[in-house]
């Protein structure tokens, strides 16, 4: 596996393949073994959106590797101001090991790889967020001990959240529900996708007819990052995509509860399900230094 800019780039095998070593790299760290496995090597974090997650995780990760991973805004870059990401793509190959990339449109990250010749991985676009459903399979797999035939169900946005859970999911062999409002569907790529997997995957309307049965539960925010301007039609639109405890009492007694943060109380997820599932939606968040560190190894070590 060269880069990780999509996980439909990904096979099954890959994926399991990440997450065991993320297993095992959490092991690892909560038991002081050294696991320098990128001594000396370089990650460039280029963010051209906030970030507090996927900043500080990537960071300490590649220094729990023995690398050395260099924040640099979009602010600050000269890819700011208008130089082509062709040209930052190999200019950077020169310097770097490898590079992390959040942004708004994929093409760029795409672009980033196609153009440099080290390892890039996505941090997040509009389109898909694999690092972060990494981290979610990862963390579903450590409290029911298998993907495997479970039910996921996502309620909100067809965003790059529900992206990237749908292509998650049934890579993993779980089944994926999800429930949107009209206009707010995923990409017809990702509804093709999802569409050979036949009845593994289903998108309604209603939430309680996506959340029946699910082992479990996940939402995202009603606007994400760029959609500021559009808050209060979406707060419209998403008005009953909420994951309350109405919705709850449908899926399973054991359900889980996960959202990637940062979460919006009392928009698409009540405080009172969140605090519930709180000890669920931390150990995820924290699952993403070790599900990325997975990811760093994969892609940089020689
Ligand atoms: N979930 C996530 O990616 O968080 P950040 O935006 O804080 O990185
Ligand atoms: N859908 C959200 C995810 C944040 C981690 C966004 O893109 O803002």
């Amino acid at each position: 596996m060269k880069h990780l800019l999509k996980l439909s780039d990904c096979t099954s095998e890959e994926i399991i393949g990440i997450l065991n070593l993320a297993d095992q790299l959490k092991y690892e760290q909560k038991h002081n073994i050294p696991h320098r496995h990128l001594e000396g090597k370089s990650l460039g974090m280029i963010f051209e959106k906030a970030s507090t997650r996927t900043r500080v995780s990537f960071e300490v990760g590649m220094n729990q590797l023995g690398g050395y991973p260099l924040f640099l805004s979009s602010n600050d870059l000269q890819i700011g101001r208008g130089e082509p990401v062709e040209d930052t793509a190999r200019v950077l190959s020169r310097f770097l090991d490898g590079i992390m990339i959040r942004t708004f449109e994929q093409e760029e990250v795409e672009k980033l790889a196609e153009y440099g010749s080290i390892p890039v991985i996505n941090g997040l676009t509009d389109y898909c967020h694999p690092c972060q459903v990494l981290a979610d399979l990862m963390t579903i797999r450590e409290f029911k001990g298998k993907l495997e035939g479970l039910k996921m169900t996502f309620i909100g946005d067809g965003n790059n959240m529900m992206n990237s859970l749908i292509v998650g999911a049934l890579k993993t062999g779980m089944s994926i529900s999800v429930a949107c409002p009209e206009g707010y569907e995923p990409p017809q790529d990702i509804l093709d996708f999802a569409a050979e997997y036949g009845d593994k995957f289903e998108m309604v309307r209603k939430p309680l007819d996506a959340a029946k049965d699910a082992d479990v539960v996940i939402t995202d925010v009603w606007a994400s990052m760029g959609q500021e301007d559009e808050k209060k039609i979406r707060e419209k639109a998403f008005a009953g995509y909420q994951v309350n405890s109405e919705l709850m009492s449908v899926a399973k007694k054991d359900a889980m509860v996960l959202h990637c943060l940062p979460a919006h109380r009392e928009e698409e997820i009540t405080a009172e399900v969140f605090e519930a599932h709180a000890n669920e939606i931390f150990e995820e968040a924290e699952n993403r230094l070790h599900a990325q560190k997975a990811v760093l190894v994969t892609v940089m070590k020689d």
